[in-house]
């Protein structure tokens, strides 16, 4: 069952899909940095950046 609150993008740090759309949706998010020093998803290995890339994609609607 697809949960976007259960659904963890960042594993190093345990950030949700649901933590990094709140992000965007109502924090001043303009880059996929500002992602990273808002939720510290990325922090880690780094291997989850494209994916932070591709949600902030969906979310703007690119
Ligand atoms: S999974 Fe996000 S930094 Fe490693």
């Amino acid at each position: 069952m697809y949960s976007t609150e259960e659904n963890i993008i960042c594993n190093c740090m345990n950030i949700s899909e649901h933590e990094i759309v709140y992000a965007i949706k109502h924090r001043d998010v303009q880059i996929v940095q500002d992602i990273i020093d808002i939720t510290s998803a990325g922090t880690g290995c780094g291997s989850c950046i494209p994916e932070l890339e591709e949600i902030l994609k969906r979310e703007r609607g690119f």
